[in-house]
């Protein structure tokens, strides 16, 4: 399901993402430079019971969090040559661990993404004052129910859609 978002309304999904998230949730964070991944992670994790600011794991590909409600691994794989790569940082230790994973920029090690899990894709959208709008696509691959439910949890609908839609181009 996609959805267009004001900044404000993506912290309080963000907030609401961070109350669904179980054990052994792997949420993928996927969209180009700038478009929000980092800054939905401070947030969910800030909503999670984290008391630090979250700090950029890009140069040792992860970093864990343990005074939240759940262990949090928060990647970001940016600067990883390949896929096969996040094995050496023990991956699947972390994936398996009771804890939550937040993955910035997973689509580099798609292939290795557990057969179920969140995969949320944050994009640009061209339009006069859209700076601070973004295009968000939810799906929970590999597990149909589930995506039903956590839809109907964070009240994601088209109603964003057509609130935005007078400011868009009219191929919206
Ligand atoms: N929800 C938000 N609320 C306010 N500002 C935001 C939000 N999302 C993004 N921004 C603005 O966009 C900038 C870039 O966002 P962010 O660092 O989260 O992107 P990113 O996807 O992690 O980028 P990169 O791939 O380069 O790490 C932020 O510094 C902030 O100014
Ligand atoms: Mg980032």
């Amino acid at each position: 399901m996609k959805k267009r978002m004001s900044f404000e309304e993506i912290d309080e999904f963000a907030k609401k993402m961070a109350d669904y998230a179980t054990e052994n949730t792997v949420i993928a964070l996927i969209g180009d430079l700038g478009t929000g991944k980092t800054t939905f992670s401070k947030t969910f994790a800030k909503a999670f019971g984290i008391k630090e600011n979250l700090k950029s794991p890009t140069f040792n590909y992860v970093l864990e969090y343990t005074d939240g409600r759940l262990p949090l691994y928060h990647f970001d794989v940016y600067r990883m040559g390949s896929a096969e790569e996040i094995y050496e940082i023990g991956y699947e230790d972390y994936i398996n661990n009771d804890g939550v994973a937040l993955i910035e920029w997973a689509n580099i090690i798609e292939t290795e993404l557990p057969k179920k899990y969140i995969r949320i894709e944050f994009s640009y959208i061209y339009c006069d004052e859209c700076e601070n709008i973004r295009e968000i696509e939810l799906e929970y691959i590999g597990d149909t129910k589930k995506e039903e439910e956590m839809l109907e949890y964070v009240g994601f609908s088209n109603w964003y859609i057509n609130k935005y839609r007078d400011t868009g181009p009219l191929w919206w």
